[in-house]
């Protein structure tokens, strides 16, 4: 088969999202112009099982047979914009990438579930300010320049990331005026972070905010909810796989971790690997949190449990 070069993408100047040439339809003389049949694309067994193996192996995601449904549903619509016909010249058109490229952008904004919202896990942030932050700011107290970095390494659309920002402004800070935050937030998905880096939001991602949070660190206008820059300042977000091992090597230096709701996405092997080099990120006496539904057991020995009130943290002694 040849391989297939995509459809020109224009891109609109207000709209991230990306807007295909609609291709011309030319009806044979004496038709008329029905509109089209929504169809879906079908994937075959052997098609899902050798597309599920292209992506665990690009990012450690597998796909239960029991997802094909959704992977068919997701890439179908891109087949459809792109007008490939099927899902084998799809993944010859990925596999000619290499990785890279426009393409890829898409493939990975199609292949991930990008639920998250402020303040998600509750008991998290209030260990995160109530015991963990003082204990790193005491081993940090009088060194020059003094920072605390935290590292949101799924952060989707950036919810998590600038909850943490925000509670340092609001609790941190307060105690420790000589103590500075950064906050790096990475994913997978360049689409998340975008509107991460825009701050803008919607009612859904708010919902669970404390109303405080809301009026002090957000301008509202026409239901969406901008933050401020005094929040956005603290946090800066880079497009990263977390199975990309050579990237990973780069990220250290982290006091703590945040790698929650996307462990499950893997499979085991892959766990090992990711939370092994999160645990390499991390400086001495850091700590690591995953999702409310995760665990470390059977996956890393290398951390001490410590338990709080409805959650738990990894400590790196
Ligand atoms: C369900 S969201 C979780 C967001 C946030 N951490 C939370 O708990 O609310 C999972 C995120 O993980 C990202 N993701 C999945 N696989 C990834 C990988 N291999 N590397 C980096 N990010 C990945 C997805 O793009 C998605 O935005």
């Amino acid at each position: 088969m040849p391989p297939i070069t995509p459809k020109p993408v224009i891109m609109s100047p207000i709209t991230p999202k990306p807007v295909i040439a609609p291709p011309k339809i030319i009806a044979p003389a004496g038709a008329a112009m029905l509109p089209k049949p929504a169809t879906t694309i079908k994937m075959s067994d052997p098609t899902f099982k050798t597309i599920r193996e292209f992506i665990y192996q690009l990012t450690g995601i597998y796909f239960q047979d029991n997802k094909k449904y959704l992977l068919e549903g997701r890439l179908g619509k891109r087949l459809q914009l792109l007008n490939i016909p099927d899902f084998e010249r799809y993944l010859q058109l990925l596999k000619s990438l290499n990785g890279r490229g426009e393409e890829m952008r898409f493939f990975y904004d199609a292949i991930t579930i990008n639920e998250t919202f402020f303040f998600r896990n509750e008991p998290q942030f209030e260990a995160f300010e109530k015991t963990l932050v003082p204990q790193i700011a005491a081993m940090k107290k009088g060194q020059p320049r003094a920072k605390l970095r935290v590292w949101s390494s799924a952060s989707s659309s950036g919810e998590e990331a600038y909850t943490i920002s925000m509670l340092f402004l609001e609790k941190i800070k307060p105690l420790y005026p000589w103590l500075e935050l950064e906050v790096v937030g990475t994913d997978i998905s360049a689409g998340v972070l975008e509107t991460a880096r825009q701050g803008v939001y919607r009612e859904y991602s708010v919902r669970n905010m404390p109303r405080h949070y809301l009026d002090k660190y957000f301008t509202i206008d026409d239901q969406r909810f901008y933050l401020k820059d005094q929040v956005k300042s603290q946090v800066r977000f880079d497009h990263m796989n977390l199975f990309d091992r050579s990237r990973m090597r780069t990220m250290s230096n982290f006091d703590i971790v945040f790698c929650c709701n996307v462990l499950i996405y893997f499979d085991q092997a892959s766990k090992i690997q990711v939370v092994s080099d999160l645990y390499d990120s991390l400086n001495p006496g850091g700590f690591l949190f995953i999702g409310y539904a995760e665990s470390l057991h059977g996956i890393s020995t290398a951390f001490k449990l410590i338990n709080f009130p409805k959650t738990v943290a990894y400590k790196k002694e």
